[in-house]
């Protein structure tokens, strides 16, 4: 799989924090600035030669949208999809939470389509709005037919903490397995993700029956000793103490945990839909 460059990712992330900032200091669901971030995200997909679609969709009287892009070249079926929610709360910017997600699965896409590698399966990938009201976009979705035909759900919310963990969904131990080898290669301990369970969009596709998987980097709950001792970082201090706060900016963010999440997103992508390279004869 590819190595994805994290200078790319870092620059999306930048984009992300200067449309918050020119929109009030946030990018919260049916706001400006979230959909300022949508059609930031939609302009790339779209020049690089992914079918987009904006699915709108209401919830508490107010107009919210996810962003949904099909890959044009491979089989129609059976799909594997892959999502970051992009609104924030309305309290800060949300570049963790969940820039960071969002960037990162930006870059495995237009990466996907430069090198445009022969695939086994439908690869699908999706920004949702109003997670943060309550996994609004991603229900919708799955409500209105959206799991039908999608063989994996990948989800990616959080995965840049500033004084990050490294944890890996445990809903699906194939898609687990997964994300465990990869971290194995980097000679990076895992833990199993229990602090978002339930708490993030793979949520209404492992209730659709969809197997899912994740990787995660902490949010409020507190780094132990044991785990600063295999992580570096600090111990006795959140994973992320600017979680949901308008101190989530760039400055948040740990760059080795993004450009690690970021590759280990490209190598489970590549695992689950890219087609065996022939052998040369
Ligand atoms: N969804 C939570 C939030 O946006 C955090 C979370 C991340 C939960 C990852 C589960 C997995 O605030
Ligand atoms: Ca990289
Ligand atoms: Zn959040
Ligand atoms: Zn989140
Ligand atoms: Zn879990």
């Amino acid at each position: 799989a590819p190595d994805i460059p994290v200078a790319n990712v870092t620059a999306h992330l930048n984009q992300l924090q200067s449309i918050a900032s020119s929109n009030g200091g946030n990018r919260a669901s049916a706001t400006s600035g979230y959909t300022a971030s949508l059609n930031y995200i939609k302009g790339r997909l779209d020049a690089a030669g992914y079918t987009t679609a904006v699915q709108n969709f209401t919830y508490n009287g107010q107009t919210h949208s996810n962003l949904i892009a099909n890959w044009p070249a491979g089989p129609t079926g059976p799909t594997i999809m892959l999502g970051s929610h992009l609104d924030s709360v309305s309290s800060g910017p949300g570049i963790n939470d969940n820039g960071s997600g969002s960037a990162a699965l930006l870059e495995v896409a237009l990466t996907l389509a430069n090198r445009n590698p022969t695939l086994d399966k439908h690869v699908r990938f999706a920004w949702w709005g109003a997670e943060e009201l309550g996994l609004r976009g991603s229900q919708y979705y799955v409500q209105n037919g959206g799991a039908t035909g999608v063989e994996t759900y990948l989800n990616f919310d959080m995965i840049a903490s500033p004084n990050p963990g490294y944890f890996v969904y445990d809903d699906n131990p194939a898609i687990e397995k997964i994300f465990k080898d990869y971290y194995a290669t980097l000679n990076v301990p895992t833990e199993i993700e229990t602090e978002g369970d339930g708490r993030s969009d793979h949520a209404p596709f492992k209730n659709a029956g969809v197997p899912v998987g994740g990787v995660f980097t902490g949010a409020s709950s507190v780094k132990s000793s044991a785990q600063a001792t295999k992580w570096g970082g600090t111990s006795g201090l959140a994973f992320d103490r600017c979680y949901h706060s308008a101190c989530d900016t760039t400055s948040n963010i740990n760059s080795t945990a993004l450009d690690r999440n970021a590759d280990a997103i490209a190598n489970a992508l590549w695992k689950l839909a890219v087609g065996d390279t022939p052998t040369p004869t």
